[in-house]
């Protein structure tokens, strides 16, 4: 009996120690700022699911993961580009992790079902891949560093009629960004004088685009417009490849997520010659962005950074000097405000964010698809359009 009474208190006591432990620990990792990326890591969306984890996980390499005195902890989560997942995750990062940030959001409709999460929970949330304009008005936790579709196709509707292009295809994806481009881009073009034949809209899920790019070519355009979805653009080029519309005279432009620097060099020699408009190119030649390149190719096993890369990047800045402003203090209201206005020099070029919108302002460049002399495609700026607001809420 006495034994026995001993060894229960034995026990007891060793029970007591695990729980002091784990309670220290637990108040270690409290002390930590959880950061919530969600991000496609499989599924069809992978690859920009893969560039945002490593350039996030790149930038606090570079940057150490202590900030005003806090522990930084970034975690990811998949979603697989299922917005029904990426709300349900955002909950649990805020609720059951604490995450004091949101990040990531590949699709447009992730953004939006995040959006009223972050409202409630006042947790600001960095869109750093989805481009329909008015997401940033869903909610005032929102703060945009990755871009709005309609401030490269009115640019590129711009270079378009002043390069003798008269009548063009528009053929975007079927969801909010694919009907803000080809918005923007109609409107600019015809304003021009230019005229739209046809705008053909392609399903977002499995999409088979043979048959519409057969259908624009049939009307025999000058210029076919092109948006989809980062990581996309290699199935368009292959269908285009297939049906022999390479050999058709037909110019391909578009936004930049067509030729987005992560898949270009599979498209091979047809996409050489196509004009996009884009806020980043590999091919920047800003020193920040050689060395980004080449910091980036170290940390993926040589893959190389595309835009969406640049911008979880730039959001990881964002979430690094904002807590550096508030001192460390992670109230979301502070947090935001400090986030307004912010300026800072990205791989991309001069960028900041629209203190009256949360949204981003940056650089455009027209861009051509050229192989380089390392024999890779690159996209190579030839203009650029300095400190480009969104359009669509300019003109609200
Ligand atoms: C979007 O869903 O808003 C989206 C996704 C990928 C892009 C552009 C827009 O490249």
């Amino acid at each position: 009996m006495f034994h026995r009474r001993q060894f229960l208190r034995a026990a007891t006591g060793a029970l007591a120690v695990t729980f002091a432990a784990l309670t220290a620990t637990a108040g270690f990792a409290q002390d930590a700022i959880k950061v919530g990326l969600i991000a496609p890591m499989t599924g069809p969306f992978a690859p920009n699911g893969k560039q945002m984890q490593t350039a996030a996980q790149l930038y606090m390499q570079e940057h150490g993961d202590t900030v005003a005195g806090h522990k930084i902890e970034l975690i990811v989560k998949d979603d697989a580009g299922v917005p029904d997942n990426s709300k349900r995750l955002a909950q649990e990062l805020v609720v059951n992790d604490g995450a004091k940030f949101l990040m990531g959001f590949g699709l447009t409709p992730i953004a939006m079902a995040v959006g009223p999460i972050a409202t409630e929970a006042k947790v600001p949330a960095i869109i750093t891949l989805a481009g329909t304009s008015i997401i940033t008005e869903k909610s005032p936790y929102f703060v945009r560093t990755s871009f709005t579709l309609p401030q490269s196709s009115t640019i590129i509707a711009d270079w378009a009629v002043q390069n003798g292009i008269k009548k063009v295809v528009t053929l975007v994806s079927d969801y909010a960004p694919g009907q803000d481009a080809e918005k923007a881009f109609v409107e600019r073009f015809k304003a021009g004088g230019g005229e739209t034949l046809e705008s053909l809209r392609v399903p977002l899920a499995n999409p088979d685009f043979a048959p519409f790019l057969q259908r624009a070519a049939d009307q025999k355009p000058d210029a076919l417009f092109i948006f989809v979805p980062a990581s996309q653009g290699g199935v368009v080029m292959k269908q285009f490849v297939e049906r022999g519309l390479d050999k058709s005279g037909i110019k391909l432009i578009g936004t930049g997520d067509f030729t987005d620097d992560d898949i270009l060099n599979g498209m091979g020699d047809a996409a050489l010659g196509a004009v996009t408009a884009h806020n980043y190119s590999a091919a920047h030649p800003s020193e920040m962005n050689q060395a980004f390149v080449k910091a980036f190719k170290a940390a993926s096993g040589g893959g190389r950074p595309n835009f969406v890369g640049v911008h979880t990047y730039d959001g990881m800045h964002l979430v690094y000097a904002a807590l550096e402003k508030t001192g460390g203090d992670t109230d979301g209201d502070k947090l935001i405000a400090a986030m307004k206005g912010m300026a800072w020099e990205s791989p991309r070029g001069p960028i900041s964010i629209d203190p009256e919108t949360r949204d981003i302002i940056q650089n455009i460049y027209i861009r051509e698809v050229k192989r380089g002399e390392d024999g890779e495609l690159y996209n190579v700026e030839f203009a650029t359009f300095e400190n480009v607001k969104d359009p669509a809420k300019a003109a609200k």
